[in-house]
């Protein structure tokens, strides 16, 4: 099992567009895929599952926001008992013998991140502040080990555009961050930053797990950086257009920051609203043309980078 968290501070570049069709095209080349939303704006969800079946059905009970909940975040219950198999996406690629399955988020998880800052506060030595961090922020990596979660090849994590203790929790539980961008220069300025504050992470949690001996079977993270994925790209005669070429060239030239051969292309005709009727976009085009083809081609490049390979590319 890959585990893989979809993040970037930036808004709106693609992380949920590309989480949902890199699973949907994986899980089409008959891999046992599980996304996990964890973004409050439930996006991802959205794009399997319609709103009203979402407020019927999962709301309540569903959701990884319950999970969190609670005095012993992670502790009440298992994270396998949240798994949903989206029926429309699976009738799709289960000829394959892939699986696509998800785990809800939840409009309300937005308050999770200050109620788990608050079970950080309020203890009085170091020893055991260092253990609550490690307690809380290794949650999702302990959830994650549950049995059942072993059948799965490639678990991606959809992360919400900050980098709050959810999206840490995403960080500590990943061996590898896929991080889209557009090729712009706000999306590109924070990339270093990012890069940081994951290897901070890294640091501290590392140190307080050392400290602490092990404490509570945490060993080590090694969460490294898979890729940027350029998104949105604009291409004209094949190649992206001269501004977007030159801020991809900027990053590229950065050693720490490895960029993915593969680019997404900015087409509305194909990702513009979320799945309709459930099925992300590179599944929806029977009639595979260049943007298709090209996505294909990124995918194989992600599973290769994992150590993973599927199916055929066309
Ligand atoms: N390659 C693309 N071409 C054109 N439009 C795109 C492409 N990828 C995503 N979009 C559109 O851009 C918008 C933002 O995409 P998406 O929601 O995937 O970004 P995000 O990074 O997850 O955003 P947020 O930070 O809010 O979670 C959506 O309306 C989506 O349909
Ligand atoms: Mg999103």
């Amino acid at each position: 099992m890959r585990i893989v968290a979809v993040m970037n501070y930036k808004g709106g570049v693609g992380k949920t567009t590309l989480t949902a069709n890199l699973g949907a095209v994986a899980a089409s080349r008959g891999l046992k895929v599980l996304l996990l939303d964890l973004d409050p704006q439930t996006n991802l969800t959205f794009s399997f599952f319609p709103v009203d079946d979402w407020h019927e059905r999962i709301r309540n009970e569903h959701t990884i926001k319950r999970w969190f909940d609670g005095d012993a975040p992670g502790r009440e219950f298992s994270l396998a008992e949240l798994v949903l198999t989206p029926e429309p996406v699976n009738r799709l690629v289960g000829h394959s013998g892939g699986r696509l399955d998800l785990i809800s988020s939840h409009l309300g998880l937005i308050n999770i991140d200050l109620q788990l800052a608050a079970h950080l506060g309020g203890t009085t030595t170091l020893d055991s502040s260092q253990r609550r961090f490690l307690e809380l922020h290794g949650c999702l990596r302990r959830g994650l080990q549950d049995e059942r979660f072993s059948e799965y090849d490639l678990v991606l994590i959809d992360c919400a555009p900050n980098f709050g203790i959810v999206t840490k929790t995403a960080i500590v539980a990943s061996e590898q961050i896929l991080v889209p961008a557009k090729a712009d220069y706000l999306s590109t300025l924070g990339l270093e930053y990012l890069a940081g504050s994951c290897d901070e992470l890294k640091r501290d949690f590392n140190n307080f797990a050392h400290h602490n001996g092990g404490f509570g079977g945490h060993r080590p993270i090694t969460p490294e950086i898979l890729g940027v994925v350029f998104t949105m790209v604009q291409i004209y005669s094949q190649q992206p257009t001269a501004a977007h070429h030159e801020y991809i060239q900027e990053v590229k030239q950065n050693p720490e920051m490895p960029v993915l051969h593969n680019m997404v292309r900015n087409s509305t005709k194909h990702f513009s609203g979320s799945g309709e009727g459930g099925i992300p976009a590179m599944l929806r085009h029977p009639q595979k043309d260049d943007v298709v083809r090209e996505f294909g081609r990124l995918t194989d490049e992600v599973l290769g980078k994992l150590g993973m390979s599927a199916g055929v590319i066309e």
